[in-house]
């Protein structure tokens, strides 16, 4: 089979908006305790809520990972080694990228994200900056199977996963991620990491639910979401943003509680809630260095470097992929 040409993506479908979302939301308000997955908060709205909430002085976690990318920046470029494609996850406002670019060698830059018009945005953005560096912006859902352009397997690829997006996901499925990532990028490639450290509640719990009330509007959002996109009726100013700290399992979990007992319908299906009851929209895991470094190795990843603020509240990890003869050490 002839290889794609490297200007043709060939990537998984964008998550197919209306049966994709219509079926979590259908499924996940159908079990006893309501959810819906966080990936259906990033729509437009849903996305620059986001950035906001970046900008928060509740919300650590980007401060902590720009500092430690400022700091440690050049033994990271050397660990993610040279002219290799650079392939982000989850990009969004690619806004940690431009760093990168300016001190990595890079052949090429590689941006995906299920927010496809937010996301050309960004990476038009990044072209103006780097016009010597070939860009695709490519719309698709990560934790689906991703093929990637020829080039990436034909000049080594570095992964960049910041943000600690993985911690949205539960252990079994960050691990098939982090294999997914290996098998997309191929045999030599380099990962860099950025994932967000157990601390106290007392600094997690406001990180989530700040003053000026933009975690609990990007929460509300999803609700709006499903009212504009699959034809809902759902009393969103009934439901309240809450956020735990589930200590035994180390996250934080994101709901939506509702004030009152409701029945509303989505695309011709009537569902009720009960005052009190929640939908549970999004969890948070917080890691020990040793938790991290472990899933990595069941995703198939060696650490080569780590480092952390100068809180302790956030850690970069770069990583290099196992080879398979000594995978089983
Ligand atoms: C994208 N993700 C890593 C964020 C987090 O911290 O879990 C999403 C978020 N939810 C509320 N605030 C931020």
């Amino acid at each position: 089979m002839r290889n794609p040409p490297s200007s043709a993506l060939t990537v998984a479908r964008p998550a197919n908006a209306p049966a994709a979302f219509l079926n979590d939301v259908l499924s996940g308000l159908a079990g006893t305790q309501k959810a819906i997955p966080p990936r259906w908060f990033y729509d437009e709205v849903g996305s620059r809520l986001f950035e906001d909430i970046t900008r928060l002085p509740e919300y650590y976690p980007t401060r902590c990972e720009r500092q430690i990318l400022a700091k440690e920046m050049e033994r990271i470029v050397q660990l993610l080694g040279r002219s290799r494609v650079l392939v982000e996850f989850g990009a969004g406002s690619a806004s940690k990228t431009a760093e990168l670019l300016k001190h990595a060698s890079v052949a090429e830059y590689i941006a995906i994200d299920i927010s496809g018009d937010f996301l050309r945005q960004s990476v038009d953005a990044l072209k103006d900056r780097f016009p010597h560096i070939p860009m695709h912006a490519v719309e698709a859902d990560f934790l689906q199977p991703l093929e990637l352009p020829a080039s990436v397997r034909q000049r080594g690829a570095a992964g960049f996963f910041p943000g600690s997006t993985l911690g949205n996901l539960s252990e079994a499925a960050a691990v098939d991620l982090l294999r997914g990532f290996g098998e997309a990028l191929g045999p030599d490639a380099a990962l860099l990491l950025g994932v967000d450290l157990l601390k106290h509640e007392s600094i997690l719990l406001p990180a989530y639910d700040d003053s000026r009330g933009i975690t609990a509007a990007f929460n509300l959002n999803v609700l709006h979401r499903v009212n504009r996109e699959l034809q809902g009726n759902i009393p969103v100013c009934a439901f309240e943003h809450e956020v735990r700290w589930n200590e035994r399992l180390s996250r934080i979990e994101m709901h939506l509680r509702a004030a009152r007992d409701m029945r509303f319908r989505i695309a011709d299906r009537c569902f009720s809630i009960q005052a009190g009851e929640t939908i549970h929209t999004e969890n948070s895991y917080k890691y020990t260095a040793r938790d991290i470094r472990l899933l990595l190795r069941a995703g198939g990843w060696n650490v080569t470097g780590q480092w952390t603020d100068a809180n302790g509240y956030f850690a970069v990890l770069a990583a290099e992929r196992i080879a398979l003869t000594c995978a089983r050490d």
